[in-house]
């Protein structure tokens, strides 16, 4: 009895999700046009962005896309919602890929980014493009691990809902633009293993909600920050950096110390 009644469960949440799915499938959507632009200039060998389909009215149901109640897209890579739906409930993964995982504790999230599937380690190469700026509602975008070239584009700074920006061992070039200071809602920052050049932008310290760091393993120079959310940022977290000086003497060395 108490199996059939699991199944029943079951089967009652995927037919929800599901019907859910197909109601808000409805809308139109042109931030596919921008997740598009991006599937365009990423080399991508193994197929991973094969869902990506620029024909279907919104990017909402492409895999490692997440999206929010109102067709708006809130994170690239990374489905660990999903994982949890699929395995505590056994619904397909076209069903879940709308749940919204903004309601979920914190530390269950960082569980769940563990354990999930996502564009990380995906064997993407080519750049990233302007047009990811234009996904407003953008919370997560998960694209270490691959072989992404060319420079951040500094239209990420009007990503305004973005919880973590994780770009971490890629190949990019160029330097952090100061624009991320306007991350408001930035938990997460892991660009190491790189080869960013510049200092770390003083704009970056203004950025309250900030709780991970990591720019470690690039050719950054200047002095590292040691004031606001910098003062909890380990050192090893900025290490391997041939010009990078600290932590701030507090006024004795200036900012962008051989940065030349
Ligand atoms: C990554 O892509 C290259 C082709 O660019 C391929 O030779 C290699 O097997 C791929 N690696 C993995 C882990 O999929
Ligand atoms: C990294 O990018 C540079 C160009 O910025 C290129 O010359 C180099 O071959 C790339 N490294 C790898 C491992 O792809």
């Amino acid at each position: 009895m108490a199996a059939s009644g699991t199944t029943a469960l079951r089967f009652s949440v995927c037919v929800s999700i599901t019907l859910t799915l197909v109601v808000r499938l409805v809308y139109a959507n042109s931030e596919g046009d921008a997740l598009y632009t991006l599937r365009r200039s990423l080399s991508d060998p193994d197929n991973v962005l094969q869902s990506w389909d620029p024909t279907l009215v919104n990017p909402c149901t492409w895999f490692h896309i997440t999206c929010n109640q109102d067709n708006r897209v809130t994170r690239i890579g990374n489905i660990g919602s999903c994982i949890d739906w699929h395995t505590r409930f056994g619904c397909p993964w076209e069903a879940c890929l709308l749940n919204d995982v903004s309601s979920l504790q914190w530390g269950r999230l960082v569980e769940l980014t563990m354990l999930s599937v996502d564009l990380g380690n995906s064997n993407l190469s080519g750049h990233l493009v302007p047009d990811i700026g234009k996904l407003e509602h953008l919370q997560y975008l998960e694209l270490y691990k691959n072989n992404i070239q060319g420079t951040i584009p500094s239209e990420l700074g009007n990503l305004k809902s973005l919880i973590s920006l994780d770009l971490y061992n890629n190949n990019i070039s160029g330097i952090i633009p100061p624009s991320l200071g306007k991350l408001k809602s930035l938990v997460f920052l892991r660009l190491n293993d790189n080869q960013l050049t510049g200092p770390i932008p003083k704009e970056l310290v203004g950025i309250s909600s900030l709780k991970v760091v990591d720019v470690s393993n690039n050719n950054l120079c200047g002095t590292i920050p040691t004031s606001g959310p910098f003062e909890r940022i380990p050192l090893s977290n900025f290490e391997n950096n041939p010009g990078l000086e600290g932590p701030e003497l507090l006024g004795l060395a200036s900012y962008d110390t051989n940065c030349s």
